[in-house]
Formats: structure tokens, sequence, C-alpha cells
């Protein structure tokens, strides 16, 4: 008697969980950055191109660049500071502060251990060397993309949640930025001189149960998935599939970036009207994708995980399920003087930065809530 009503029990449980993706129109009304990545005078970038190192005035600024956008443009999100101190092998024994910037949005009336969250990060910090490094794509732009992904989404969290019972709340789904500081090394890249900001927060959260009794144990496991962005910027991008068990979720933000095309509203696309109106024969050119893995089978045993180190590390070997979006080979101008603002090629910043906010939207479950009339852009209009 109990058993029989068993598949229908799951199947419901699987209508809770359906992952339907974004229409058209919402892909058409993902908004682009616009001025606000004008390398000299863009509200969002500008300011993070500049030096950064860890424990530097310079780093501070940025920080507070980052805690001035959340406070003025987004006030839901809730600001935590996560601060350690270490040596360096530079420091001459001195400790140096690192100080990672968490921002969260959880649905309304949720208790914070009871929120699964999407988790998209970049680190802040740049290279001491070369002497004026300013790590455009490593990782400026990256963060500057999260910023954007997060102002995109915002208004049309407040109009999901605020529509939803608080028995569809029960899902809990919520959404958070990592800022991470010290990812770089200050001398050459080993296990105790790399990654600072990141080994201190997974260990602290690590051992920081949520208070009893909580959905999820740690801060840890309140983490479906950690999208870690990094090396963004640069033209024509390779970015493999790294591993297995998220192979699922590269897939969605593949299956994304091929629409953005299929849509003509990829920039750096041999496709987009923009360049096929320059050039003379107009016929369809083959399109270079930035994820190059969509069509990799999930049983296929080849996925090259664990060859890149990066802030994900500490968090990967806690459990934690990793979406890696690097590209392989790493960008001529990586850890070079030339990895400077005039190096980035916009098109491929703008197209990477549609593609983020559209995976979150679409992971966020946001069809239907966004659209172009009332983002951000004509709020602060009012
Ligand atoms: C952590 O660092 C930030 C930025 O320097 C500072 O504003 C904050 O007060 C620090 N928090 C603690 C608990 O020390
Ligand atoms: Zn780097």
């Amino acid at each position: 008697m109990l058993l029989s009503f068993l598949p229908l029990l799951l199947w419901i449980a699987a209508l809770g969980s359906t992952y339907s993706t974004l229409s058209d129109d919402t892909l058409n009304s993902i908004p682009g950055p616009g001025d606000d990545f004008n390398i000299k005078s863009g509200a969002l970038l500008a300011p993070i191109l500049r030096t950064r190192v860890s424990g530097t005035p310079g780093n501070a600024a940025v920080l507070q660049h980052f805690v001035d956008f959340f406070t003025n443009t987004l006030p839901e999100w809730r600001l935590e500071f996560h601060n350690s101190t270490s040596t360096t092998p530079v420091s001459e024994g001195k400790k140096i502060p690192f100080v990672n910037l968490i921002a969260t949005r959880d649905p309304p009336g949720s208790r914070s251990g009871d929120v699964g969250r999407l988790v998209l990060v970049a680190h802040y910090d740049s290279k001491l060397t070369p002497t004026g490094f300013i790590g455009a794509i490593d990782s400026a732009v990256p963060c500057a993309i999260l910023l954007h992904a997060a102002r995109s989404i915002d208004a049309a969290l407040t109009r999901k949640w605020e529509g939803m019972g608080s028995d569809e709340l029960d899902e809990r789904k919520g959404v958070q930025i990592l800022l991470l500081d010290g990812e770089e090394s200050f001398v050459s890249w080993t296990d105790t001189d790399s990654l600072y900001g990141a080994r201190a927060l997974a260990e602290h959260w690590e051992s920081s149960p949520h208070v009893a009794p909580s959905t999820y144990r740690t801060p840890l496991d309140s983490i479906d998935l950690f999208v870690l962005l990094d090396l963004l910027g640069a033209s024509a991008p390779n970015v493999p599939s790294y591993f297995k068990p998220t192979h699922w979720a590269y897939k969605n933000m593949a299956a994304i970036e091929r629409r953005l095309r299929e849509l003509r509203l990829f920039k750096s696309s041999a496709n987009h009207p923009a360049r096929v109106a320059k050039r003379k024969n107009k016929g369809l050119r083959a399109e270079g994708y930035f994820l190059i893995d969509a069509e990799k089978p999930d049983h296929d045993n080849n996925f090259m995980g664990g060859f890149v180190e990066d802030d994900h590390v500490p968090f990967m070997v806690r459990g934690v399920d990793i979406l890696h979006i690097i590209p392989v080979p790493f960008p001529k101008v990586w850890h070079e003087i030339t990895d400077d603002a005039e190096h980035l090629n916009m098109d491929v910043v703008e197209d990477w930065t549609k593609l983020v906010t559209a995976f979150a939207a679409e992971w966020m479950e946001l069809e239907g809530f966004l659209n172009g009339k009332d983002e951000y852009h004509d709020k602060t209009e009012l």
C-alpha cells in the first residue's frame, strides 16, 4: 500500500526540481555592462584596474569599491568580511592581512543554515610582480562580471520571492558572491605561498557548524555549486569541462552560450550582425565556442580536473562541487605586465558577462521575472 504511492511521490518531488531554461526573450533582455565596463571611467570595472597586492592600500581601495557597490546598489545583499593573517615569503616575519568579502542574497525569512546556494567566485588581489602588474584578466574582469551579474538578477529575485508563499520557499535557494583575497603567490607558487584567502575561508567554514537543526551542517555544505571565474577577458578562450561531477552544470552553461550565439547576442562571434555588416561575404562562419566540451559525453573518463590549481582547491578537497571557468592554454598575457586594461578584448568581456549573468538567472529560475524594462538602469532613473 505504502509502496504504491512511492512512484507518485518521487514524481512530485522531481517536478519541484525541474531545471527550466530561459526563453529567447529573456536571453535577449539580459543586460550588458555598457559604459560601466569602460576601462577608464566605468563605474564597475575601472576602480579594479589598479595594483591591489594583498596588504597594500590599493587592495583596501578595491575592497572598499566592492563594499560601496553592494551597500549603495544592492542593499538586500548581506555583507560579511572574512579576515585572516599570514606571513609570506617576503613579509620578513610580519603578518599580512587577507580580507575575503562575502555577499549573500537568501530568500526572505530563511535561516542561513537552511539555504543552498549558487556561489560565484573570483579573486581580487593582484600579483606583486612584475612591478605595476594590473591583472586585468587576473582577475579584475571576473570580479566586475560578478558585480554585474549580481545587480542584473537582484530585482528579479525580489519579484520571484515576493510572489512565493512560505511553503513554496521551502526549496530555499540563494546566491552568494565570494571576492577572495590572496590568491596570488608572493614569490613562487607553493602550497603555503598561494590561495591565502581561500585556504583560510574553507578551513573556517568547515569548522563553523550551523546551529541545529539546520538543513546544511556547515556553510561549506550550503554550497550547491562553486563557480570560479579566472583569467577571463582575452581573445578566443578555450574552457574545457574539468570535473565529471559537475559536467552537467558545464553543459547547462554551454547550452546558454550556444543559444546566445544563435540569437546573435555574442559580440565576439564572427556571426554577430556588427561583424557581418563589415565584410563582403555575408555567409555564416563557424562559431569558436568558449566552452569547448559541450558535446563531451557524461560517461567520458578524461576530465582534466586537478591540473589547474586555483581558489577552488581548498573547497574541492572538502567535498564541494566545482565549476571552474578558466581557459587553457592560459592567455598569452598571463602574469605578464601586458595583462592590463588595454589588452582586454572588450567584446569577449561583454560576452562572458552575459553568459555568466544568464547562467545565474537560469540557475535561480528567474524566467518570467527578468525583463529588460525594469532592470537596474531604469530603477536609478526613477
Ligand atoms: C575585517 O577587515 C575589514 C576590512 O579591513 C574591516 O573593516 C573589518 O573591521 C575587519 N573585521 C574584523 C572582525 O576584524
Ligand atoms: Zn594570477
